[in-house]
């Protein structure tokens, strides 16, 4: 069974990284969203809790039922090559959006390949008319009310306007 571990902070999820993980499903038997509990870039929008729950519901409402299936949503902390041995994975899946990401992205698929050299990294090119898309944007954009509604599932939509954050 070929089982891939698909890392990331998703704060929050974008309609970018589902196509990422509806496209890898192809590939992969079972794919595990892997959010990382404490991420670094800055301050969260939303926690570790909301962003696992906003994952499951957006897998729900987004995919086809014989992918959402196959996709587990759990979170991690600690390296991502850790993770995937406790899964069994010998895969992680990232998703490509322009070449600037590319210089980032082969630094840490050849780290990783170093710590653990039985598990690959397969790059996704992300869609087209995702690739203008980042979690860091998105919350900028919900920083000065503005709408991001084409950009996130409406599983996170729901969250960002929640009357407790003031939106
Ligand atoms: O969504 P992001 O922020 O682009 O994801 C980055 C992530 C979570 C994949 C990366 O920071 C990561 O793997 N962190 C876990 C710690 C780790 O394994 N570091 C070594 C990787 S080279």
């Amino acid at each position: 069974m070929k089982i891939a571990v698909y890392p990331g902070s998703f704060d929050p999820i974008t309609y970018g990284h589902l196509d990422v993980v509806s496209r890898a499903a192809a590939v992969f038997d079972r794919l595990v969203f892997a959010v990382l509990v404490n991420p670094q870039k800055g301050a969260a929008i939303l926690s570790t809790e909301e962003r696992l729950n906003a994952i499951r519901e957006a897998v729900d409402e987004c995919c086809p039922a014989d992918v959402a299936v196959r996709i587990d949503v759990e979170s991690f902390d600690g390296l991502t090559v850790d993770f995937c041995r406790h899964r069994e994975a010998t895969f992680i899946v990232r998703g490509l959006r322009a070449i600037s990401d590319f210089e980032s992205e082969l630094q840490m698929a050849h780290t990783n390949r170093k710590l653990a050299p039985e598990v690959d990294t397969v790059f996704f090119m992300t869609a087209l008319e995702h690739s203008y898309l980042s979690s860091s944007l998105v919350k900028e954009i919900v920083a000065f009310g503005g709408d991001v509604t084409q950009m996130v599932p409406p599983a996170v939509v729901r969250r960002l306007v929640a009357p407790e954050r003031g939106l």
